[in-house]
């Protein structure tokens, strides 16, 4: 069977106003860089997926220099906000012909439905009725027979301290929402800074890792991981099936303090 669609997800780059601003001592505009290099030039994918914390602090200036670091790229690049998001800013910043707003995206049996969970200034999230309505709509309307739903924060808990402090208020809505729909393949997000890759029933469960700064996975105890930047490549396949796997710069972007 061939491949319907290739991606590369980008998640948490977590840019400020200004390019020389580090957090957790990284600097996330130069370690969002060196990801969009790497990633790049290793793979022509046919879109990019943004989903979420692009920016740390909402300001125009961190949204406008994302759009000035993707488009000479001239890839379509698929936008959701999260929780550091000021999504109006993040649609103003990201605005142009291959900057992609909408919730639904075809790409011949696959159909991609981007959510909203970004819910005002908190770590949290929520999809509310609009979201999870649009999951029980697509899940149950004709259409293309496989569905990958794109989010930013986690819809399962992960054995992490995000789990009680920074998690999908509603999750358990989304999943009765999702019922017992054979056509959702996988769920999509980024927010944990930590690779996940596991299964609700028959539906993929993937997590990626940030652009920037890591947490340690598997552990309720918050706490800096020294894993390097990194990013996800997707591939999803024309009878349903995803390929798909985690890269990361071959340097950890956080200088170790003793
Ligand atoms: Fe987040």
């Amino acid at each position: 069977m061939g491949i319907s669609a290739r991606f590369i997800q980008f998640t948490d780059l977590h840019l400020c106003a200004s390019p020389e601003a580090r957090l957790k001592d990284v600097n996330t505009d130069a370690s969002f860089s060196a990801v969009v290099a790497a990633a790049l030039s290793a793979a022509r994918p046919d879109a990019l997926l943004l989903t979420g914390d692009l920016t740390q602090d909402g300001s125009a200036e961190a949204y406008e220099r994302l759009a000035g670091r993707l488009i000479p790229h001239a890839l379509p690049a698929w936008c959701i906000p999260g929780n550091h998001d000021q999504p109006d800013a993040l649609r103003a910043g990201l605005a142009g012909p291959l900057f992609r707003h909408d919730r639904l995206a075809d790409f011949g049996p696959w159909r991609l439905l981007f959510l909203n969970t970004h819910d005002g200034d908190r770590g949290g999230g929520r999809l509310g009725d609009t979201e999870l309505a649009a999951v029980r709509e697509v899940l149950a309307e004709p259409g293309p027979e496989h569905v990958l739903i794109v989010l930013h924060h986690h819809p399962v808990r992960i054995g992490s301290w995000l789990d009680d402090s920074a998690a999908l208020d509603d999750a358990d809505a989304f999943w009765d929402a999702v019922g017992e729909s054979p056509r959702l393949r996988g769920a999509l997000f980024g927010h944990v800074h930590q690779e996940v890759d596991t299964r609700r029933g028959a539906v993929r469960v993937l997590g990626t890792p940030s652009t920037c700064f890591q947490f340690v996975p598997a552990t309720m105890e918050p706490g800096l991981d020294s894993r390097p930047p990194g990013w996800r490549w997707i591939e999803l396949f024309d009878d349903g099936r995803i390929e798909t796997g985690v890269s990361w710069l071959p340097e950890p972007a956080r200088r170790e303090t003793a």
